[in-house]
Order: structure tokens, then C-alpha cells, then sequence
């Protein structure tokens, strides 16, 4: 193996420049070459790259979002995008892909590892949904920011003693609004994954409000509920004074946490020694604490368990 690939792609996670960090700088400590290509999928189908050097990767670690810039690319799911990417791995003389991002990034990779080239995938997306990893990169900043912005919002609420619907992204999973409800001490938690019942909420508010709470947090997974309609049920239900915050995309922003860049350069130099140790077609894990890898299909074909047990404490505790 002489030159290696690396992109990312999808939405971008903070830690995703301490990944391409990692990978480029482990590598030339091989003595490989790596060529870093631009807005993911798009930039391998277009031959939009450049050599990544020693000091291309300076002053990032701490810097979200990604350097190599990121897109969806619905193209490359077709036969003739994948053709298109196969001729620019050919003329570059590629001998391996290393694809940061999430699941529908990994399908992208396993087509690649189909068609014979050779392919390691990161796993970064504030989502956390990708099966045989505890955690992606990304999340961890993720729920700090949501964290965050609940500490923020509790103090308006308490002042003018009013309920907060805040809605929180994770697409169809409920992991992002699990953890920051948990840490942020939520009143309730709506989640794709879990079942709910707005009466359920309503008397959880009205019994907090008679014991004298000041401020109520609802937490919508993006996934589970539209924040505006639920704030409207509550209001018609309580007569209380309700608001709705839909934090967006600055959760996905911001400085990554000491966490997801330790995580990041761990899995990055790892996805570099899986491919000098000749083993490819897999995406790299942290599970109990260890570095681990899956075949990707296997990885794409399962679904992560949600915690139940998790969201019960988090409803105990904000009883
Ligand atoms: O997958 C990451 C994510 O931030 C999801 O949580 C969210 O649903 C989606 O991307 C938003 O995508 P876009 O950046 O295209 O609006």
C-alpha cells in the first residue's frame, strides 16, 4: 500500500478535523502518501483533491466542522457515479478509502469495497446512531451544546415561569435528546424510539407546577414530534404560558469537546493501522472502552438498541 484516500461526507460533526488529522499524519508516519478529497462522495466522482502534507492538518484539532468540507451525493448511489469515482481511484493510483461520516456514508463505502476498492469507515455524525460503536464522533459536542442551550433557556423560563418545548436534531433517532434531557434535568424526553403520550406530559407538568416548579423543559427529538405542534397541545391542555426553541443546526457547531478529538485521533490512527494490517470492508468501533471494527454490512444491516434503562432514570429524576 503505497497512497490512500480520505473524505468526509454527509452532515459534519465536530471532530471530523481531528479524524482527517489523525488519518494524514499516522499515514506519513508510515511512509504513506494521502490525497484528502473535497465535499465528500462529489469531490471522489469529480477528482477534486489535494496531498494532504504534515501541515495541511496543522491548527485543526480544535476546529469543527471539516476541513475537507462535506456534501451529500445522491449521484454516487447510482452505477454511474460509482463508475465515475472507480476511474478517479484508478487515475490517482489509489490503493485504499478511508470515508469519514455516518451510515449513509457507509453505504457509499461498501459499494466501493464491492466493487474491489479497498475501504475503512470513521463513524462521525452528532446522530450517534450507527450500531458497534458506544459512541460517534461528534456527539459528545453535540449534547454538550444542547446541554448548553438548556442551562441557557431554564433561566428565562424560571424567570417568567414558563414551559419550554425545545426541539433537538438526530434525524430518526432519539440519542441526542436522551443524553442532553439526562444532563440537562429535562421534565420529559419525546423520542422516536419510545412511545408517548401527551397526557402522560401534560399531568407530569401540571404535578411539578403544584409542588411548585418554576420552569418545565420538554425535549422533542426532531424525530419523534414537531415541536410547535406539541407546545400547542400543551398550551391548549394547561392554559400555561409556552414557548418553542428549535436549536438547529447550532448543535452540530462549535469547538469539538476533549472527548471527541480524543476519540477522533483514536479512530483515525486505528483506521490506518487496519488497512496496513490488510483488513478493510469495516468500520471502526469504540465499545466498553476499546477500539474495535465491523464489517461494514454487518454494521449497515443492525440497529442500535436504545437505552431504555437510561430513559427511565431520566424520568425518574426529573419526576
Ligand atoms: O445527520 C446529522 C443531522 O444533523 C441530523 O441530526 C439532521 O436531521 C440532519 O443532519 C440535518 O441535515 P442538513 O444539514 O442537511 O439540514
Amino acid at each position: 500500500m503505497r497512497r490512500i484516500g480520505v473524505l468526509t461526507s454527509g452532515g459534519d460533526a465536530p471532530g471530523m478535523n481531528a479524524a482527517i488529522r489523525a488519518i494524514v499524519r499516522k499515514a506519513i508516519y508510515h511512509g504513506l502518501e494521502v490525497l484528502g478529497f473535497r465535499r465528500g462522495f462529489q469531490g471522489l466522482m469529480s477528482g477534486e483533491y489535494t496531498l494532504m502534507r504534515l501541515g495541511s492538518v496543522a491548527d485543526i484539532i480544535h476546529r469543527g466542522g471539516t476541513i475537507l468540507l462535506t456534501a451529500r451525493a445522491p449521484e454516487f448511489e447510482k452505477e454511474s457515479g460509482q463508475q465515475k469515482a472507480l476511474q478517479v481511484i484508478a487515475n490517482c493510483g489509489l490503493d485504499a478509502l478511508l470515508v469519514i461520516g455516518g451510515d449513509g456514508s457507509f453505504r457509499g463505502a461498501a459499494a466501493l469495497e464491492k466493487l474491489g476498492v479497498p475501504t475503512i469507515g470513521v463513524p462521525a455524525t452528532i446522530d450517534n446512531d450507527i450500531a458497534f460503536t458506544d459512541y460517534t464522533i461528534g456527539f459528545n459536542t453535540a449534547v454538550n451544546n444542547v446541554t448548553d442551550a438548556i442551562n441557557k433557556v431554564r433561566d428565562t423560563a424560571t424567570s417568567h415561569e414558563r414551559v419550554y418545548v425545545i426541539e433537538v436534531m438526530g434525524r430518526t433517532s432519539g440519542y441526542i435528546a436522551l443524553a442532553a434531557g439526562l444532563a440537562g434535568g429535562a421534565e420529559s424526553i419525546l423520542v422516536p424510539e419510545i412511545p408517548f403520550d401527551l397526557s402522560a406530559v401534560v399531568e407530569r407538568l401540571q404535578r411539578g407546577v403544584k409542588r411548585g416548579k418554576l420552569h418545565s423543559i420538554i425535549l422533542v427529538a426532531e424525530g419523534a414530534a414537531s415541536a410547535f405542534s406539541v407546545a400547542e397541545i400543551i398550551k391548549e391542555k394547561t392554559k400555561m404560558d409556552v414557548r418553542v426553541t428549535i436549536l438547529g443546526h447550532v448543535q452540530r457547531g462549535g469547538t469539538p469537546t476533549a472527548f471527541d478529538r480524543i476519540l477522533a485521533s483514536r479512530l483515525g490512527a486505528e483506521a490506518v493501522d487496519l488497512l496496513r494490517s490488510g483488513r478493510h470492508g469495516r468500520m471502526l468501533g469504540f465499545v466498553d472502552g476499546k477500539i474495535c471494527s465491523t464489517p461494514l454490512e454487518k454494521a449497515l444491516s443492525a440497529k442500535r438498541k436504545f437505552p431504555a434503562d437510561i430513559y427511565q432514570l431520566a424520568a425518574i429524576l426529573a419526576i
